[in-house]
């Protein structure tokens, strides 16, 4: 079979999955199992597939007509412009996440060696790419699965950043020792109420790890720990930046007490959906 053929009837079983976007994926997954580049694939419309190569895009094409993610399949998303290793016990970096680097970014200027530490570190995305931008930054990545901390010391030694990025299973800051001198307490939490569910994609809730999307009915469980342990963690006037959900705005600054916390700042991603939540641990108290 040639590959124009492979990839056009690839296109009609996705389609007939009710898979978004089928194009795109029948070219990612042919890419994928040919080792090639999406450039190859319009050059060489002729090129036959041997027979090992056809059963294994039949294979990952069935894997993904069940609805499982690409990225799951093909192991693998770009974050940051850095590419991370993805595998079920972690949630798929997302784009909108990146808002939340940006932020801490702009907060570290002029902050010398910025200590940071990463909750619900998932893939490493976060803290790895942080360390990659702030080359004087010490860096502590904690998740309460352990599963999903293989993959995140994985992406930091394939990013050659595991000499300053520090990993450690803890539930929220727990297991972290309470020394109040972090300059930066980040996190993208799991957020979404058990409530929620059925907003959620069905592809999030039937293969992205359920501890990594979910946090009790009203989708706070994590975030709400996360603030009261943070103060703690903080020096006074280091930040706390927290991804939040599209409708968390007031629950998530509610629980900003303002005898503990100042400068209180909402960032909108591109869409002006309140993404990020900064404060600042009150200095005068
Ligand atoms: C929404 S995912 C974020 C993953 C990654 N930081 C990202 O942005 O792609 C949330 C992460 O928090 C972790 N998590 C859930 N509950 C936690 C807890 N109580 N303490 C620490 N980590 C937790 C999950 O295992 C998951 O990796």
């Amino acid at each position: 079979m040639q590959l124009k053929q492979a990839l056009s009837s690839a296109v009609d079983r996705l389609e007939a999955a009710d898979v978004g976007s089928p194009r795109m994926n029948a070219e990612v997954l042919l890419m994928f199992v040919l080792g090639v580049n999406r450039a190859y694939l319009y050059a060489h419309p002729e090129r036959g597939l041997t027979a090992e190569d056809e059963a294994r895009y039949n294979e990952v094409l069935a894997r993904r007509a069940t609805g499982m993610p690409s990225h799951y399949i093909t192991g693998h998303q770009e974050f940051w412009g850095l590419d991370f290793v993805v595998s079920p016990a972690v949630l798929i970096p997302r784009p909108e996440t990146e808002h939340l680097v940006e932020t801490v970014l702009e907060l570290a200027r002029g902050v010398p060696n910025p200590k940071l530490v990463d909750v619900g570190t998932g893939s490493g995305c976060i803290a790895l790419a942080v360390a990659h931008e702030l080359k004087n930054a010490e860096v502590v990545a904690v998740d309460v699965s352990a599963d999903a901390l293989e993959i995140a010391r994985a992406n930091a030694a394939r990013l050659q950043l595991d000499g300053r990025v520090h990993f450690m299973q803890s539930d929220v800051l727990e297991a972290v020792a309470d020394p109040h001198d972090f300059d930066f307490v980040v996190s993208n939490p799991p957020y979404v109420g058990f409530g929620e569910a059925d907003k959620v994609q069905k592809s999030v809730r039937d293969f992205e790890p359920r501890t990594a999307v979910f946090a009790g009915e009203q989708g706070l469980d994590v975030i709400g720990p996360l603030v009261e342990q943070a103060h703690r963690a903080l020096k006074l006037g280091g930040w706390l930046a927290v991804e939040i959900g599209y409708s968390m705005r007031d629950a998530v600054v509610n629980l900003l007490n303002p005898t503990m916390w100042e400068d209180v700042r909402v960032v909108p991603d591109l869409q002006g959906i309140p993404r990020v939540v900064a404060a600042r641990k009150r200095r005068i108290a």
